[in-house]
């Protein structure tokens, strides 16, 4: 079976904090970071699996500390686990003060993506095999995240099955699914 580094999907961005970019906080909005966080995810997911690929679920985006208008904001993204055809990817968002150089983890953040063929089926993608310490051990709690989400996946569908599709605005002959 086709196998990659952990390092050969890695890729970094990094942005200034422009005024149209913040929220009523004069900090980042979160919106905004949110988009930063599925694009360059996109592309970790890419390189790894060099496919058309999806974005299945954003698993958990945090929020630790605020991203102010002085600071740089530097986005990390890598492969951490495969699937069959699901890749998890990782998203590590680092501010840096530019007056101090002081650095924090502003924000970290798991999102699943699925490899596509030309037909737009999910479709078997490479292993991936992490090396420094930081990479096993996302590696390693890989496992116990993947079995949350499938639990969740489960509870979505069921829950799907139960929403309405209709506006208050119709009438009631459209509040089923039909
Ligand atoms: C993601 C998608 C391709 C999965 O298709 P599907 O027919 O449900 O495929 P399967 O049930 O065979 O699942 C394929 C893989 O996706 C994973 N998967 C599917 N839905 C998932 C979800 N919500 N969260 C995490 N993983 C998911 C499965 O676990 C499986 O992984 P594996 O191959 O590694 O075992 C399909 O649901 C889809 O196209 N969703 C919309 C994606 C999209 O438009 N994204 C942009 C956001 S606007």
């Amino acid at each position: 079976m086709e196998q990659r580094y952990v390092k050969e999907s890695r890729c970094y961005k990094t942005s200034r904090v422009f005024p149209t970019d913040v929220n009523n906080h004069n900090t980042l909005f979160g919106g905004k970071l949110m988009a930063y966080i599925d694009d360059i995810a996109s592309i970790a997911a890419s390189k790894h699996c060099r496919r058309n690929v999806v974005t299945a679920s954003t698993d958990s985006v945090d929020f630790l500390s605020p991203v102010r208008t002085t600071d740089s904001v530097c986005l990390e993204s890598f492969v951490t686990w495969t699937g069959r055809s699901s890749m998890e990817v990782f998203v590590k968002v680092i501010t840096e003060d530019l007056k101090t150089g002081e650095r924090t983890i502003a924000a970290t953040s798991f999102l699943t993506f699925v490899a596509l063929d030309d037909n737009k089926k999910p479709v078997a993608i490479p292993a991936v095999i992490p090396e420094t310490e930081e990479e096993i051990r996302l590696h390693e709690t890989a496992v116990h995240r993947a079995e949350m989400r499938r639990l969740r996946r489960e509870e979505s569908k069921k829950f799907a099955d139960y929403l309405t599709v209709s506006f208050p605005w119709e009438s009631d002959s459209g509040s089923d699914h039909s």
